[in-house]
């Protein structure tokens, strides 16, 4: 399971801070308990019924027998965790089967660039909006509902979009009831960004050839684990406790840093989480995403020497499954030789430990969280791991993590300029 490091990466004073803390910590682990137990949250008891898991791996195969690429459009939390799975647990220099790819943003010649690489009539396109009203989102839509129309029929256009809605409310569901879209849900009570584990992430997994069962079956180890407000049992209540007594003494930034490429789309999931969760009245912690040993040669003089006001959030990855060997050279070069005899994974890991160390002697605080491989049940994990830490920190501040009110105003603007009646 997932582990946490700091070997001198935390003062002692902090320590004793969060071992005198306990009315605060059960504070916020009954308050999320009773929200969770309510039925307003519901991302900590996500389940992966048969019935469901026989209908998106039915799906899956559909998609895999008729479609050379799956293109998933949404935006946000309909698109940021599924892109993580897929980079994460997928081989993208050579992926055999249905290709999966995110279109995401609204950039008109990155768009059409896309489209104009597909075969249509062997692709399938899941649009995946709760709401069904968001602008980048539905733009997609339109475009490709229209081009699937011309070329291929109505008919099947309409089984080529597979729709991941709201089970009730929005403007995709009743399409699917009058048009007859292949659909699927995102539950009521689990919000965009709280929703990868849901039909919003599992569907594209699946048509990856993800194993499915085993990512729920990891954020539900992890959400069990967190039930408890006895932190030497919870590591993420440790965790997200640590990170806000920091943020208590002026870490305004929460810098993430995976030394690994495959979870390099997993810090962009997490600035989502951290920044939309708890960034209100005029509080919350700038996400910073790094990667390493990249960021080593790019952001880490800033993180050394710049303001101390960032809290670093490494994740390390204990065994590889493709270590790579360095091997010896023809002659002896003293810059590089001693490379020789170790593996890359080594030298990733030597670099990650360097650089914790090397922070925290110039007093920059850290913790490091250890996943023992990159497979379908830690990345589970490591998505419910962040999902309960965001929810503990705002149960600290006092923040409702679950909204997003902030992003309102703009939309509204948009509406106006594009025409959008009553704006
Ligand atoms: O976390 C959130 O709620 C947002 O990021 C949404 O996921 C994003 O705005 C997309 O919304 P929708 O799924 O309604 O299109």
């Amino acid at each position: 399971m997932l582990s946490l490091h700091w070997d001198k990466a935390i003062s002692d004073d902090v320590l004793k801070l969060m071992s005198k803390d306990s009315f605060k910590l059960k504070d916020a682990v009954d308050k999320l308990g009773a929200r969770r137990k309510s039925g307003e949250l519901g991302f900590m008891d996500v389940t992966l019924s048969k019935e469901k898991a026989t209908d998106i791996k039915e799906t899956a195969s559909w998609t895999r027998n008729n479609a050379k690429d799956l293109i998933v459009l949404g935006i946000g939390g309909s698109s940021l965790g599924g892109r993580t799975m897929i980079s994460a647990l997928t081989d993208r220099f050579s992926q055999s089967g249905t290709k999966v790819t995110f279109a995401d943003n609204i950039d008109p010649d990155n768009f059409s660039e896309l489209l104009n690489g597909l075969d249509l009539s062997s692709t399938v396109f899941n649009v995946i909006s709760k709401s069904g009203s968001t602008a980048e989102t539905m733009s997609q839509f339109l475009v490709i509902y229209k081009l699937l129309c011309d070329k291929l029929g109505k008919k099947e256009a309409i089984k080529r979009i597979i729709l991941t809605t709201d089970p009730e409310k929005g403007a995709l569901r009743p399409l699917v009831r009058s048009m007859g879209f292949k659909a699927f849900e995102v539950p009521q009570n689990i919000g965009g960004r709280f929703s990868v584990l849901t039909d919003v992430g599992l569907l594209p997994a699946a048509v990856a050839g993800l194993d499915i069962e085993a990512l729920v079956k990891g954020a539900n180890d992890i959400a069990k684990a967190s039930q408890t407000s006895n932190i030497e049992e919870n590591p993420v209540l440790k965790y997200a406790f640590i990170k806000h007594l920091h943020f208590l003494r002026g870490c305004n930034c929460s810098v993430i840093m995976p030394y690994s490429t495959k979870l390099a789309d997993f810090s962009a999931w997490y600035v989502q989480l951290w920044a939309e969760s708890l960034g209100k009245t005029g509080i919350g912690q700038t996400p910073i995403l790094a990667t390493g040993a990249t960021d080593q040669h790019s952001q880490l003089q800033l993180f050394m020497e710049g303001p101390k006001d960032k809290f670093i959030t490494f994740i390390g990855v204990e065994k590889s499954s493709t270590p790579v060997e360095l091997p010896k050279f023809d002659v002896d070069v003293e810059a590089f030789s001693y490379l020789s005899g170790h593996t890359m994974h080594e030298l990733i890991r030597a670099e990650m430990m360097s650089t914790e160390r090397a922070l925290a002697e110039n007093n920059v605080p850290s913790i490091r969280i250890e996943v023992p491989q990159i497979d379908a049940y830690h990345i589970g994990a490591l998505f419910m791991f962040f999902e309960v830490a965001v929810a503990l920190t705002g149960e600290f501040l006092g923040i409702n993590a679950f909204d997003q009110p902030g992003v309102e105003l703009s939309k509204k603007y948009t509406y106006k300029m594009m025409g959008r009646k009553g704006y």
